[in-house]
C-alpha cells in the first residue's frame, strides 16, 4: 500500500477503536505526515477531514487546487473555495455529513479557525488529536530514520565547520550568522534559530544571542539543527575558548558522563520510560554535586518537528520503543558563571539504540 494511504488507514483504524468520528488537520506537520502536501499556513482555512469510515476530503483555497491535485491524487476528494465565499459553511456541510460528533483536532491549527468551526458545529465535541497523531509519528519507519540520519549528518558537518570559526572578539550574533550560512549550504533549512550562548549567558539554556563579544575563558554553547526533506536534527556542543578551569572541566565531565550514561542505559534496556531515562542522567549530575543546576528535562522527541513526542521527563512513564527518535541533552547551568550542554539525537532501531549525531563529545579548548 502507498505510504500515505497506509498512514490514513492506520489512523482511521485507531479512530474506530477510540470512538473518534473524524480527524481534522490543518496546514501543519501532520498534514505533511498523512499526505506529503506542504502549503503555507495563513488566515485562509485549509482543512483535511479524515472520517473514521469513508473517504477523506480536503477543503482548500482555490489557489492551492493545482498543487493539491498533483500531491493528493487519489488520497482525498478535493473541494476548493474562493476568497468570496465562507469556507466554514463548506466545512460545516462536510463535517455534519459524518456519522457521529467526536472530532479530533490537529494540535497546532489556528485558534480563530477552531473557534469558527465550534460556532458552525455547536453540537460537536472537539478534542485534541494528539493521542492519535503523536502515537503514529513517534514510531519512525526505516525511511524516516534514514532522513533523520541525513539531517543529523548535516548538523555534524556544520558543527565541524563552525568549530574552526569560534574566535574571541566575535559577537554571539556574528556566530549565529556563520551557522546560518553554513546550514544554507547543505540543508533545506534550519530546524530553529541557532542558539549561541557565551560566558555567563551560557547559564541560560535558551539564551537569545546578542552583542556580547566572545572572550578567552568562555564556554560557548552552540545549539542548532537542519531540516532535510521535512525531518529535523538538533545538536548542542559546548566549546571552551582558551583554557578551561578545573571547575569548568569538572562540570563538563559530569554533563558528558550524563549523556553517555543515558545512552548506555538504553543499550541495556531500550524500553525504559522517558522518566526513567531522565532519572539516569539526572543521577549522574546529582552525584557530581550539580543536581539543582540541571534545570530542564533530558530530551524531546524529534521528527517532522524539532520538539515532539516522546518527552524524556519525569512523569512520562510510557516505555520507549523501536522507532522512537529523541534528543539526549543534559546540561549544567551555573548562574552568572557559565553553562554546559551536550545534545545528541538518538533513535531506537531493531538492533538497539543508535546515536544519529556523531560529532566528538570531548572537551575542546580552542
Ligand atoms: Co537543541
Ligand atoms: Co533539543
Amino acid at each position: 500500500m502507498d505510504l500515505h494511504m497506509g498512514r490514513i488507514a492506520k489512523v482511521q483504524e485507531m479512530m474506530r477503536s477510540t470512538a473518534y468520528d473524524a480527524l481534522l488537520l490543518g496546514p501543519t506537520p501532520n498534514m505533511f505526515y498523512f499526505t506529503a502536501l506542504q502549503t503555507s499556513p495563513d488566515e485562509r482555512l485549509q482543512l483535511l477531514i479524515i472520517p473514521a469510515e469513508g473517504s477523506p476530503v480536503a477543503l482548500l483555497p482555490e489557489m492551492y487546487l493545482e498543487k493539491a491535485r498533483s500531491v493528493l491524487g487519489e488520497l482525498f476528494r478535493i473541494e476548493s473555495w474562493s476568497d468570496e465565499t465562507d469556507p466554514f459553511k463548506l466545512a460545516e456541510a462536510h463535517i455534519s455529513a459524518i456519522k457521529g460528533k467526536c472530532l479530533a483536532v490537529d494540535n497546532t491549527i489556528r485558534a480563530d479557525h477552531l473557534i469558527s468551526m465550534m460556532k458552525v458545529l455547536p453540537a460537536a465535541k472537539f478534542d485534541s488529536a494528539g493521542p492519535l497523531t503523536e502515537v503514529l509519528r513517534a514510531r519512525k519507519d526505516e525511511e524516516e530514520i534514514r532522513l533523520l540520519h541525513e539531517a543529523a549528518k548535516m548538523a555534524d558537518a556544520v558543527m565541524a565547520r563552525v568549530q574552526g570559526q569560534v574566535k574571541p572578539g566575535l559577537r554571539e550574533r556574528d556566530l549565529v550568522a556563520i551557522i546560518e550560512a553554513e546550514y544554507k549550504k547543505v540543508a533545506d533549512d534550519l530546524s530553529f534559530k541557532p542558539i549561541v550562548a557565551s560566558g555567563p549567558n551560557a547559564a541560560q539554556p535558551h539564551h537569545s544571542p546578542g552583542d556580547r563579544l566572545l572572550e578567552a575563558g568562555d564556554f560557548v554553547i552552540i545549539d542548532c539543527g537542519a531540516i532535510h526533506k521535512g525531518y529535523c536534527s538538533d545538536i548542542t556542543r559546548t566549546f571552551c575558548l582558551g583554557r578551561a578551569t578545573d571547575q569548568m572541566k569538572d562540570v563538563y565531565r559530569a554533563v558528558k558522563e550524563a549523556n553517555a550514561a543515558a545512552f548506555r542505559a538504553l543499550e541495556t534496556n531500550s524500553s525504559l520510560s522517558g522518566a526513567e531515562l531522565d532519572a539516569v542522567a539526572r543521577r549522574v549530575i546529582s552525584d557530581a554535586g550539580y543536581g539543582p543546576n540541571f534545570i530542564h528535562r533530558l530530551g524531546h522527541g524529534i521528527g517532522l518537528e524539532v520538539h515532539e513526542a516522546p518527552y524524556l521527563v519525569e512523569g512520562n512513564d510510557l516505555p520507549l520503543h523501536q522507532g522512537a527518535a529523541f534528543t539526549i541533552e543534559p546540561g549544567i547551568y551555573l548562574s552568572g558563571q557559565f553553562g554546559v550542554r551536550i545534545e545528541d539525537v538518538a533513535v531506537i532501531t531493531e538492533d538497539g539504540p543508535r546515536f544519529l549525531t556523531a560529532f566528538s563529545r570531548d572537551l575542546v579548548e580552542l
